[in-house]
């Protein structure tokens, strides 16, 4: 033992080359952990928030051969959502209707309505959609006849492919006016 030791054993302060490695071994935990928690978070970061700046993909489903829709005529078609998960049963079902304008053109409306959202029903004699809820009406091309929706019936985007007809089943956009 020499003199310095003996000196700072008894004034309780450790010896320099003693601090020195219980700093690298401090730093070197720091580090590791630092790293380890770098290591396990940024994926799971990654994971959590990538969905919020991903544009999901345009899906389109086939509702039917265009042969099958008569011009001028609106009929309900049921939709599959094909993203829906396997055991989702009916609920991965909604229905929509679909009207078909000329040869090639078609449109399909939200079945719900823009007021508080229940589902409209199409009145051929009238050529109206009505809905039961409130009394709200709309006309053949969806626009509002009467009634409390604030807005027209919402549309999806159409079009016909290889002799059918496809529709992108976007999220219909909730109307916050009552
Ligand atoms: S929900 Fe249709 S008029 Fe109110």
């Amino acid at each position: 033992m020499n003199e310095n030791t003996a000196d700072h054993s008894s004034l309780g302060i450790e010896a320099p080359e003693e601090i020195t490695r219980r700093r690298f071994f401090e730093k070197l935990s720091i580090t590791l952990a630092s790293f380890c928690a770098a290591v396990v978070g940024v994926p799971l970061i990654g994971f959590i928030i990538a969905p919020l700046f991903r544009k999901p993909p345009a899906k389109w489903v086939t509702l039917g051969k265009v042969n099958e829709f008569q011009i001028g005529k609106t009929v309900s078609v049921t939709v599959i959502d094909s993203s829906s998960l396997p055991w989702a049963g009916v609920t991965a079902k909604s229905a929509i209707w679909l009207r078909r304008e000329s040869e090639t053109s078609f449109i399909a409306f939200s079945a719900n309505c823009t007021h508080l959202g229940c589902p409209v029903r199409w009145l051929e004699g009238a050529e109206l959609f009505i809905c039961p809820c409130h009394g709200g009406v709309y006309y053949y091309d969806g626009s509002v006849a009467a009634g409390p929706p604030p807005l027209p019936l919402f549309r999806y985007n159409v079009r016909v492919e290889n002799g059918e007809v496809k529709m992108n089943p976007v999220v219909v956009p909730i109307t916050t006016t009552s």
